[in-house]
């Protein structure tokens, strides 16, 4: 196991009926709050109305940014960054899904920032100051609501690139299982394949030494695999959607990645498609990852073998280890496509002509992969695979 430091200053608010606790948390950090929010699925719930009550009843000042759309652009950022100093807020609440939150993440950092808010995500190094940020997440996906991450595209440039700060962290996130009831089934498996896919760029690792990390990631795997059988059969089961969104917090909130060289291929590949192509973030993970997986798995058949075991119970019995690996791969495709994912790219209509481009964009100014490390040849090849 490698040394680390973990840190992890997000407060969780977790459970039914916590939403209580806003007016509270807020005024922590003063009086004016920017409300950030998505296409609509907040007032549609009924959320929209409780939290603007809340905000009320405790004497806030409430400026809106309204409107992200999934694959959040950088425009609704300078929205919001020129809001804020035109009005002095003091925290950025982003209430709705990970582009909501994500959008209210960078327009907190943007305030701090001195220069257009989008060169915070092409310069090198990272933005290290933002006004606090505060989070009541819809969806069960990203781990944005717990973490310092946040991603955001320019589709002039077809970029989609992330900032990595903890100056974003969002000082408290209110999480209320009751909310993402409503999310619909090809949203909930997108957010479940996210989930997965942060476990999977976590686990396969070089990095010797770590069954600790191990297991928490393979219990993770366990239960999403066990909860959305449940919630794809009963979108209203509060348990299962609860444990779901227990999960996508925990796979990305720096636990499971403690002492360990981490991968974070596919998603760079992944968020390549969706710059080009706006499609949505686990439906790419859905079709590249076990592409990946077979790609690379002669990097360390170990992991894979142990994957296969531990988390769908393949047998090793008269199989080679490559035999046990590639059955763990196949099982991770069929759970997918039991669920309802996208396998090709060509279920999005996606074909040849931009995989050369999409492939030399994935690796530039960047060293890509961590159990195999990429070359623009190597995602090309993936990216031909998943056609
Ligand atoms: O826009 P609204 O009307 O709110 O509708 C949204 C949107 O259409 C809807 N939705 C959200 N909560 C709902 C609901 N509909 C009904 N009931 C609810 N309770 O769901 C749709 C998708 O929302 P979105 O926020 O885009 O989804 P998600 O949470 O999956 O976020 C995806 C974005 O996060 C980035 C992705 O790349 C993508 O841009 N990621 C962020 C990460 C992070 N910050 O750490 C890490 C991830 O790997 C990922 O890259
Ligand atoms: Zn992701």
């Amino acid at each position: 196991m490698n040394n680390f430091t973990f840190h992890n200053p997000t407060e969780l608010l977790f459970g039914k009926g916590m939403i209580k606790q806003l007016g509270d948390r807020v005024k922590k950090f003063g009086n004016s709050v920017l409300l950030v929010t998505g296409g609509g699925s907040v007032k549609r719930i009924g959320l929209y109305d409780e939290v603007i009550g809340i905000l009320n009843e405790n004497g806030i000042d409430i400026h809106e940014v309204s409107g992200v759309k999934p694959n959040p652009r950088i425009d609704k950022v300078r929205e919001g960054v020129k809001i804020c100093r035109e009005n002095n807020v003091d925290l950025v609440l982003g209430v709705g899904g990970g582009s909501t939150i994500d959008t209210a993440k960078s327009i907190a950092a943007g305030v701090k920032f001195d220069g257009d808010p989008w060169e915070m995500f092409t310069m090198d190094g990272e933005p290290d100051k933002a006004i606090p940020v505060g989070a009541v997440l819809t969806l069960a996906a990203t781990g944005t609501e717990m973490n310092g991450n946040a991603v955001i595209s320019n589709l002039e440039t077809n970029e989609k690139l992330a900032i990595h700060t903890p100056a974003v962290n969002p000082r408290f996130s209110i999480l209320d299982p009751v909310y993402t009831c409503t999310v619909p089934e090809e949203h909930t498996v997108y957010g479940i394949v996210d989930i997965a896919a942060h476990v999977y760029e976590q686990y396969f690792s070089h990095t010797p030494g770590t069954p600790v990390q191990d297991r928490w990631a393979e219990s993770i795997l366990i239960t999403l695999r066990e909860e959305s059988k449940k919630v794809l059969d009963n979108p209203e089961d509060y348990e299962a959607r609860a444990n779901i969104m227990l999960c996508g917090t925990m796979a990305l909130n720096g636990l499971i990645a403690m002492g360990k060289e981490t991968d974070w291929a596919s998603h760079a590949i992944e968020h390549e498609l969706s710059a080009f192509y706006d499609i949505p973030h686990g439906g790419g993970l859905a079709i590249i990852f076990p592409n990946w997986m077979k790609y690379v798995m002669d990097e360390g058949l170990d992991k894979f073998v142990q994957y296969a075991v531990r988390v769908f119970g393949v047998s090793t019995d008269d199989k080679t280890d490559r035999e046990v690996a590639l059955e763990g791969i196949e099982k991770t495709r069929q759970w997918f496509n039991e669920m309802g994912a996208p396998s090709r790219l060509a279920d999005y209509n996606i074909g040849e002509e931009k995989l050369e481009i999409m492939a030399e964009s994935a690796v530039s100014n960047k060293e890509l992969g961590g159990y195999k490390k990429l070359t623009k040849d190597d995602v090309y090849q993936i990216l031909k695979m998943s056609l």
